[in-house]
């Protein structure tokens, strides 16, 4: 079959600076979907883009050749409206554990597509997998019923969403072209693009334990996807919060299903319950849905639908949770206020213990992690534990300590407290 164009003419006009034509890129990411474009000339053009970026409407249709390149979930024929959220990935991170069946309880469709860790990020699904026998293999239509019944469903994305960002992502991710804004954003919303969802929610994180250190970067990065998703007729938004400290007090897959029932159960930490209650506040708004979603939780709406959630994923709500065998505590070696404890060390000592994979075959460990015992602006005195580190393999421990090495500062004076949702890009 004749092309209609070719790859060189294409990567040296992004190299000296041209604004791609719609048919250039639709071209170019089908034929490398098809392996017509090798992938070193996608290197090359992605390395190209990492320098000469691209306007707006080019990244429009790149995410949108991305997006068309796999399959495309439909829930239009719901009777309910769909809204979906995604995080940047952070320390803690549990919130789709007690956001989505909230939502879901107020008469919202949840189609949560969910990942596993990566690196020093936990995954969601490897969080609910340590609930005795749920499940995040789902077919389509299996998630449409769900969707239907019990208004949320949580699974794995499936391989067939945006097929050229599966490729592309592994070439980034071997040729030092993953953070870059462009490539970044167009990456994330073709694959939240094609869960068929009709509103959209991003958590961008930022600060040591996030992807996206500086708020600047992170600002602009929340800007690019809602100007995507907004083109492409999904109501878009972005709330850019704090990752500088783990949110809650657990890190760790069923530690933080723990503390996510606590949440459902009405109480749990300050700052968990406030990052659910505004991602849900501006999931239910974007839907029409003008409630107070603190009701939910303190009513058990949102725990009954949790545990509905997790049945129709072949999981026990009632099991025990798995539980480390070895334990070791860190305690303050001074009194004073803890005024840092930085979520990237804690983030690192968690994955070390195996709460994540050091490659992509290994099995994490289910009850593997830390649990905080003090946040920063909490005082603290000589020898009250800090920190406690839970493994199966207690060989673990002295490379998760060495990561906890700095990683927390106490202080006589207090800090400022630092709000957790720290801007609003819609
Ligand atoms: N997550 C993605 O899905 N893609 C990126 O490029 C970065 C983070």
């Amino acid at each position: 079959m004749s092309e209609p164009f070719d790859a060189v003419s294409v990567i040296s006009a992004k190299r000296d600076g041209l604004a791609l034509s719609d048919a250039q890129i639709d071209w170019v990411i089908d034929a490398y979907t098809r392996g017509v474009v090798a992938e070193e000339q996608m290197a090359a053009l992605a390395m190209a883009i990492y320098f000469k970026s691209m306007t707006a409407p080019e990244l429009t249709r790149w995410t949108l050749a991305m997006l068309n390149s796999g399959e495309r979930l439909d829930y239009s024929g719901l009777e309910k409206p769909t809204a979906d959220k995604h995080s940047t990935g952070g320390v803690g991170d549990k919130i789709t554990l007690p956001l989505a069946p909230l939502v879901a309880s107020y008469g919202v469709a949840v189609p949560q597509l969910s990942g596993r860790g990566l690196g020093h990020t936990g995954g969601t699904l490897d969080k609910l997998e340590s609930i005795p026998g749920w499940r995040g293999n789902l077919s389509n239509s299996q998630m449409y019923q769900q969707l239907e019944q019990v208004g949320a469903v949580i699974a794995a994305a499936g391989v067939d969403l945006a097929l050229a960002d599966r490729k592309l992502y592994a070439l980034r991710d071997i040729t030092a072209t993953v953070d870059c804004i462009p490539l970044i954003a167009s990456s994330i919303m073709s694959k939240k693009l094609a869960s068929g969802t009709q509103v959209l929610v991003l958590d961008v994180k930022t600060g040591s334990g996030a992807f996206m250190t500086e708020y600047a970067q992170a600002y602009k990065l929340a800007e690019t996807m809602v100007e995507i998703g907004t083109a492409n007729q999904v109501k878009t938004l972005a709330l850019i919060t704090d990752m500088t400290t783990p949110i809650g007090t657990t890190v760790g897959n069923a530690l933080e299903v723990q503390e996510a029932q606590e949440v459902l159960a009405g109480g749990g930490p300050a700052d968990v319950v406030e990052l659910t209650l505004a991602l849900a506040r501006e999931m239910l708004h974007a839907c029409q849905v003008d409630v107070d979603p603190a009701e939910n939780l303190a009513n058990g709406k949102a725990m009954d639908s949790w545990r509905k959630l997790i049945s129709a994923q072949g999981g026990d709500p009632d099991a025990a949770l798995p539980k480390a065998k070895h334990t070791h505590t860190i305690n303050a070696d001074e009194s004073g206020t803890l005024t840092r404890l930085d979520a990237l060390g804690v983030g690192i000592a968690s994955w070390r213990l195996g709460a994540g994979r050091e490659r992509k075959e290994d099995q994490v460990q289910a009850a593997a992690g830390v649990v905080l015992h003090a946040k920063p602006g909490d005082y603290v005195t000589a020898g009250q534990p800090l920190l406690t580190l839970h493994t199966d393999t207690p060989e673990r421990f002295a490379r998760a300590q060495a990561a906890l090495d700095g990683a927390w500062e106490i202080k006589v004076d207090s800090p400022e407290p630092r709000p957790i949702v720290l801007g609003r890009v819609e």
